[in-house]
């Protein structure tokens, strides 16, 4: 079987991770001298948020050069020495790659912009004239704010998100060979595979004049039909054709692994991205944006795995990244999952309750068939950071939405690792982009480590079991157990979390082998998930 298919694969946010140079920015030198923690953890493969040239317009996701590593991160060599270090330690390494769009410095836009209109150097991104002085059409940013702006000679380009990220004209041959180069790039230095940054926008329809929506939030189509013009159409899949194919001349073919960034919905039409000859794992972010609800998530749970199963895909799992709210304080709020941040004025998540959810969310979700994501801190139980200083936020989305979405910043925190030294251990010097809230001290792995029912044992108790009992890969079956549970046998594991009031009764001749929090005997409070076996 194929590493990815079972896999837990862990998110680095390089910016936040370990600062080695004393900055107050997280750096490669940084991550590599923390990957015994990751090995401590017990996960298969990192994946790595960009650390290419950037202006940081968004956080790195504005590449002005695909090739080069930000000084900010450090250089190639360091790059080299991570890549060497993580093979040393049986970790796969994954990269981010960004093609919807570039950043306004990459070379190729600053030639067009030097251009005339018509040029080849503009056909490389999506030039257009306006209609009288209103732009071509009235496609809105996900950042908030117009997706086109204009140049001094009164054409427009495009841009999905910040105005700093020009979209790519994926029509272009051009543009398809230099990705295809920079997947070469990466490839020969190593790299296991790719995550592919908004990996349903590179083809758009931008000659539909009659679509009058948002551009935000997940791109729902029918499953016979295309999504909305800019998402989703079925002109990307001969993109990621053509990548499969190149990676399958890497190594074994289906060593290299392409992971779909797509906001796309009802499942059938996410799991067209993972078709057997084009990428291999799409983000479930279904899942991630599901209410702390069981027959939402099984609903989700079976959607999924037929839908991948069908196509002969692994379904991924994923509760958090670096552009959503940790998971510890979204699920401590009620109401519907936040995408856009939450500030100091915003009602603030129960950290108690936030905590509990999130850990048995995290059980629940690494007890499911197929490969799972963990983004840094996630392991440490950290919650976002709800009271940052306004003046402090970096994310485009701030400025953008006229400071009505209050962005990811709070995710973003540089994350600690010894409760008593400056900046929590993040950085020799006790610099931090970014504030680190108080209650980080106690959540560092320094005193998580050898700590009973401590969040950080508790994942590492949890895959080490996932591996031992085969979760990754084990047949998924709904038991009924009450209107308030979930409860399914995958393999000879029973996995039950109990989202209502009412204790549960664990059925007769398992025991408990892991559970969320502390139980006693074999019943299952509220909020908590246990693995349990025959006895
Ligand atoms: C993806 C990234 C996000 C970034 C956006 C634009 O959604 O995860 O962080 O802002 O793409 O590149």
């Amino acid at each position: 079987m194929h590493w990815w298919r079972d896999a837990v694969i862990y998110q680095v946010y390089p910016r936040s991770f370990a600062d080695h140079d004393g900055d107050g920015y997280g750096d490669l030198a940084g991550i590599a001298a923390r990957l015994d923690h990751l090995v401590e953890l017990g996960v298969d493969a990192v994946w790595m948020s960009p650390f290419y040239t950037s202006p940081q317009a968004d956080a790195g996701y504005d590449v002005a050069d695909y090739r080069a590593v930000d000084p900010l991160f450090g250089t190639l060599d360091d790059f080299d020495k991570l890549a060497a270090r993580a093979r040393e330690l049986g970790l796969k390494l994954i990269v981010d790659l960004v093609p919807n769009h570039s950043s306004d410095r990459h070379a190729w836009f600053q030639a067009a912009l030097a251009a005339a209109p018509g040029s080849t150097e503009r056909a490389r991104y999506v030039f257009r004239d306006g209609v009288g002085d209103a732009p071509p059409n009235d496609w809105t940013s996900v950042f908030g704010g117009p997706a086109w702006t204009r140049v001094p000679d009164g054409q427009w380009y495009l841009h999905l998100f910040d105005t700093h990220q020009p979209d790519f004209n994926w029509d272009n041959p051009e543009v398809r060979e230099e990705f295809l180069d920079v997947l070469r790039f990466w490839l020969d230095r190593g790299v296991d595979g790719f995550r592919v940054d908004v990996a349903h926008g590179l083809v758009k329809r931008l000659d539909d004049a009659t679509w009058r929506g948002q551009s935000e939030g997940i791109a729902k189509a029918d499953p016979s039909g295309e999504g909305p013009p800019m998402w989703d159409q079925d002109a990307v899949h001969d993109i990621y054709r053509s990548w499969r194919a190149l990676l399958d001349t890497y190594g074994t073919p289906g060593d290299k692994i392409l992971v779909a960034e797509a906001w796309v919905a009802p499942p059938p039409r996410l799991a067209r991205y993972v078709r057997g000859d084009e990428m291999h794992q799409a983000f479930n972010f279904e899942y991630l944006l599901a209410p702390w609800e069981p027959d939402e998530l099984r609903r989700i749970i079976t959607e999924s795995l037929a839908a991948n199963g069908a196509v002969g895909a692994p379904t991924t799992w994923v509760l958090s990244n670096h552009d959503v709210v940790r998971t510890a304080s979204r699920l401590g709020v009620s109401g519907p999952p936040m995408l856009g941040g939450i500030g100091a004025d915003d009602p603030q998540p129960d950290p108690v309750l936030g905590l509990r959810r999130a850990r048995a969310a995290a059980l629940l979700m690494l007890a499911l068939p197929g490969s799972a994501y963990v983004y840094q801190g996630e392991e440490l139980g950290l919650p976002e950071h709800t009271t940052l200083l306004d003046t402090l936020r970096q994310d485009p989305t701030w400025e953008r939405s006229g400071h009505t979405s209050k962005g990811r910043d709070g995710c973003r925190v540089p994350i600690p690792w010894r409760a008593d030294a400056p900046a929590y251990g993040f950085s020799p010097t006790g610099a931090s982009w970014l504030p680190q809230p108080p209650i980080w001290a106690q959540l560092a792995p320094d005193r998580q480590r050898g700590v009973e029912g401590s969040t950080f044992e508790l994942f590492k108790a949890a895959l080490r079991l996932r591996r031992e009992f085969g979760l990754g890969s084990g047949e998924l079956r709904f038991l009924d157990l009450g209107p308030r549970v979930l409860a399914a046998e995958v393999g000879e594991t029973l996995v039950v979390t109990n989202f209502g009031v009412e204790r549960v009764e664990l059925p007769a001749g398992r025991r408990i082998v892991l559970a969320s929090e502390p139980v006693e005997g074999d019943t299952i409070p509220t909020d908590v998930t246990v693995w349990s076996r025959t006895t």
